[in-house]
């Protein structure tokens, strides 16, 4: 059996991808070292052309110039790896980012924060796989679903993502314990759980159509044995996000990745985010800003199609684009539940032999 993970003709070295992490965090630095030690990259596309000139003019434009560069900067540290895009639904400009990534020839797109729907009209006929990330059986059913009806096409990959993941999380409050009525701790939905549940579905759609489905699971995934725990229950991987971040590779700045180490577990918490989704983060000034009162937003750059600008509690790029620059108090400092086990930042080769 195949210990990496396959995507088309490619296949990893070891069964880990690295998750993708926007504003800047996981751009072509981290993602092209992961594919080359063995890993499967992601670049996320959200807002990654913060640096160009004209982003806050034409954000649309310098997005898609920007994730041109990244994909090729990538490709120079790891021609031969496997490198994918993270492109979230809730994005304004989805549908032309996945155009241009395709364009690219990327070899995988990871598509949450929603159901991408119309993601298989894309990559039909090229060599992109495409992978939905789902929360649940019941999320894994009706977007393979979906896709076989209206597309005729099978996912070339499923992403789960728990609730102990950083970033948007796909729960409501109260299944992370959180809001009015929080459910008990044993009544929450479990990683492990919803693992088995997906496999035994995408078993299914297997024996029915003679595909293989890659099932990766992702969230709180900490060391080398949480990972052969999930593949002993079938998947075919992970996905690691917080463990990358804390890489000296990692595209963050230093402060990013140092308020990792300093962070303890009472520090991490659930945030309310624009894109409408629970959040997890780090606890810092910004939290607490937010909390009392509501930022006043000079512009707009309608990156999220949900979010209201009138009823938003901040605006979330600007929050995310000062925590990839380090401005740390002004940020908004997204991380998995397990952050505060990281003391030390190390390159990805060393976090890839620990972890195989
Ligand atoms: C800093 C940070 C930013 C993230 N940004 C995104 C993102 O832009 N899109 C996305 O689909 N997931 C995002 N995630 C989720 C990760 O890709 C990953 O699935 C998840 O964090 C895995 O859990 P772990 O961090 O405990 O390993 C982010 C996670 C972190 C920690």
């Amino acid at each position: 059996m195949e210990k990496g993970i396959r995507v088309g003709e490619k296949v990893s070295k070891y069964p880990i991808i690295q998750g993708g992490m926007g504003v800047g965090i996981s751009g072509y630095r981290l993602a092209g070292n992961v594919a080359k030690e063995g890993g499967i990259g992601i670049i996320s596309t959200a807002d990654i052309g913060y640096r160009e000139e004209d982003f806050y003019k034409n954000p649309v434009e310098a997005n898609l110039r920007a994730i041109d560069k990244e994909i090729d900067k990538a490709r120079e540290i790891s021609p031969d790896g496997i490198i994918g895009i993270n492109i979230m639904c809730a994005l304004n400009n989805y549908a032309e980012m996945v155009k241009e990534v395709v364009k690219k020839g990327i070899d995988l797109i990871i598509s949450g924060a929603g159901l991408p729907k119309d993601l298989p009209e894309y990559v039909k006929g090229t060599k992109t796989k495409i992978a939905p990330i789902i929360s649940s059986a019941r999320g894994a059913k009706l977007i393979t679903k979906l896709w076989r009806t209206k597309h005729d096409y099978i996912p070339d990959m499923i992403v789960i993502e728990g609730p102990e993941a950083g970033g948007h999380l796909g729960f409501k409050l109260e299944e992370l314990g959180e809001g009015e009525n929080p459910i008990p701790l044993n009544e929450r939905p479990k990683l492990e759980e919803i693992t088995v549940e997906v496999i035994e579905e995408m078993k299914k759609v297997e024996a029915e159509t003679g595909k293989e489905i890659p099932v990766i699971v992702a969230g709180g995934i900490y060391t080398k044995q949480d990972i052969e725990k999930f593949i002993n229950l079938g998947a075919s991987g992970v996905q690691m996000a917080t463990r990358f971040v804390a890489t000296q590779e990692c595209d963050a700045s230093y402060e990013y990745k140092q308020a990792y180490v300093n962070c303890k577990k009472e520090d991490i918490e659930i945030v309310k985010s624009p894109v409408g989704m629970p959040g997890r983060a780090i606890k810092n000034k910004f939290i607490e800003t937010v909390k009392s009162s509501k930022p006043k937003i000079d512009k707009c750059l309608r990156c999220i199609q949900t979010c209201n600008v009138k009823e938003t509690p901040y605006c979330i790029t600007r929050a995310l684009i000062n925590a990839v620059k380090g401005n740390i108090d002004n940020a908004l400092l997204f991380c998995g539940s397990n952050a505060y086990r990281i003391d030390k930042i190390i390159t990805v080769r060393e976090l890839m032999q620990e972890l195989n």
